[in-house]
C-alpha cells in the first residue's frame, strides 16, 4: 500500500515509515521543509521504498494519509491536505495534549472526530497508534509488545488500518466508532505518568484474555 506520513521526519511518523517500509509498503514522508524530509527518507532507504514529498504532494500520490503531527498544527495541515484526501483513508494519531501533558486539550469528544466532522469530511477517518511509543517502532530489532486500538465509522477504512497495523508488526484491535477516539486520545496522559513514575520511556498498553 503506497501510504502517506504527514509529519514523516517527527519521532512518530518517521518510525512508522521504518517499519512500514521494512514491510514492503511504498513510503511518502510529507513535511513542511523538503529537504528535511529528503534527508530522513534517505536515512531509510535501505529498509524500503521511501519517498519525500510537501505535504499536498505527499497525500495526493498515496492511498492512505497517516497524520503524524502535533495538536498545535492539526488544522492548518489539514487544510494543506485537504483535496487531496478526498475518498481517502486517513488515519488520525493525534494526541491533544494539554499545556502540563496531564489531560486532553479538548474538554470533550476528540481530534479525530473534529477531523472527520469539520476539517476532512470527505475523507475516511480512523483514529489510533495513540498508544504505541514511537522509541519502540524506532527500533527494528524490537517486538512490538503494545497493541495498537484503533477506531472509526467506516469499516472498510478501519479494516485497512487493522492491516497496516498488523504488518508493523503488532497486534491491532477495533476498539469501536470513532467517537472511541475520546477514549483513546486520554490514555497517552495516563501513560506519560506512569513512564514518569516507573522510570520508563515506553510504557504500551496490551489487552489480555483476547
Ligand atoms: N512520539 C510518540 O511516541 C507518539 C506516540 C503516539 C502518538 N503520537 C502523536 O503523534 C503526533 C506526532 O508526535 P511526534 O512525537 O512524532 O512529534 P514530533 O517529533 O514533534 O514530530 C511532529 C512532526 O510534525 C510536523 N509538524 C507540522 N506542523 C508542526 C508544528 N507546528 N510544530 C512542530 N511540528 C510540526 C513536523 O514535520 P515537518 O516539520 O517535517 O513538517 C514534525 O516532524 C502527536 O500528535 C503525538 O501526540 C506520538
Amino acid at each position: 500500500v503506497k501510504i502517506a506520513i504527514i509529519g514523516g521526519t517527527g519521532k512518530l511518523g518517521r518510525a512508522l515509515g521504518l517499519r512500514w517500509a521494512r514491510a514492503g509498503h511504498e513510503i511518502v514522508l510529507g513535511s513542511r521543509d523538503p529537504v528535511r524530509a529528503k534527508a530522513v527518507a534517505d536515512a531509510l532507504a535501505s529498509s524500503g521504498r521511501v519517498s519525500a514529498g510537501d505535504y499536498g504532494s505527499a497525500a495526493a500520490s498515496s492511498e492512505v494519509v497517516v497524520l503524524a503531527i502535533p495538536w498545535s498544527a492539526h488544522r492548518e495541515t489539514a487544510s494543506a491536505i485537504s483535496v487531496a484526501c478526498v475518498g481517502k483513508v486517513v488515519v488520525d494519531t493525534t494526541v491533544p495534549l494539554n499545556a502540563t501533558r496531564t489531560g486532553h486539550a479538548l474538554e470533550r469528544g476528540s481530534a479525530a472526530e473534529l477531523l472527520q466532522r469539520e476539517l476532512l469530511p470527505s475523507a475516511r477517518v480512523v483514529a489510533g497508534l495513540h498508544t504505541i511509543a514511537a522509541g519502540v517502532l524506532a527500533d527494528a530489532s524490537l517486538t512490538i509488545e503494545s497493541d495498537v486500538l484503533l477506531c472509526g465509522d467506516d469499516e472498510e477504512a478501519k479494516k485497512l488500518a487493522l492491516k497496516l497495523a498488523e504488518d508493523l508488526p503488532a497486534r491491532a484491535f477495533d476498539v469501536g466508532p470513532l467517537s472511541a477516539a475520546a477514549v483513546l486520545e486520554r490514555l497517552p496522559p495516563l501513560l506519560i505518568g506512569l513512564n514518569k513514575r516507573y522510570r520508563r520511556k515506553h510504557i504500551g498498553i496490551r489487552l489480555s484474555e483476547v
